[in-house]
């Protein structure tokens, strides 16, 4: 019998808050999504009916949790990638705990790569989530892997703004794109690929 989503979500997030508080190495940190950006994110995804969602920065699968809720009805899959397979196999458990292990493949790898190897217009949604510093390099792919009417999202806009202002720049540059930035916590920027022009 599967555990409830809301219980497992809060305790791994609030587990999550405990662990950070007393890891001095940032990279160790769980460093998971805020609760208001989770839900919010989970929302869309099942507004757009999203079935093809890839993720970068898996960490304990906090994330990864609300999105495989946001696909069950849909039947879709979570591409979740993340350097730390330690960290996924975390998440494994997690998810197998409330029934959505499999809305989930994880892939250890750099989500660079991941994102290089996906095909034009294939996926609904892309969360960045990981090594902030890094996503300039993996430009233009994060956008170039989504189809028309498919949902960016990056996470720390607010909470981090120097080290996204790049990668913000060119989103908001780019005509493909509208976006905003939701006032969560950290600061969800969300931008929709546009359709071409007919
Ligand atoms: C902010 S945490 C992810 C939090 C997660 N999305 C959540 O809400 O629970 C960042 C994660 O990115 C991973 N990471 C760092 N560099 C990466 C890379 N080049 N490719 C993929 N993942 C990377 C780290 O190992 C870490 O687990």
């Amino acid at each position: 019998m599967p555990e409830s989503f809301d219980d497992v979500a809060r305790a791994l997030h609030e587990d999550g808050v405990r662990h950070d508080a007393v890891q001095p190495d940032r990279r160790a940190r769980r460093r998971n999504l805020g609760p208001d950006a989770a839900a919010l994110l989970s929302v869309v995804c099942q507004a757009m009916g999203a079935r093809w969602v890839v993720e970068v920065g898996t960490s304990n699968g906090y994330s990864t949790l609300w999105l495989a809720r946001a696909v069950h009805d849909q039947r879709g899959t979570v591409l979740s990638v993340d350097v730390d397979g330690e960290a996924q196999r975390m998440a494994a458990a997690t998810l197998d705990r409330v029934g959505l292990r499999d809305q989930v493949q994880f892939r250890c790898a750099d989500g660079g790569a991941v994102l290089r190897g996906l095909p034009d217009a294939s996926q609904d949604v892309v969360l960045l989530d990981a090594e902030r510093s890094l996503y300039p390099r993996w430009w233009p792919d994060p956008v170039r892997v989504l189809r028309a009417g498919g949902l960016l999202a990056v996470d720390n806009v607010l909470s981090h703004p120097a080290e996204v202002a790049e990668v913000r720049g060119r989103i908001e540059a780019d005509p493909h794109l509208e976006s905003t930035v939701a006032p969560t916590a950290a600061g969800l920027l969300l931008a929709v690929r546009r359709a071409p022009a007919s």
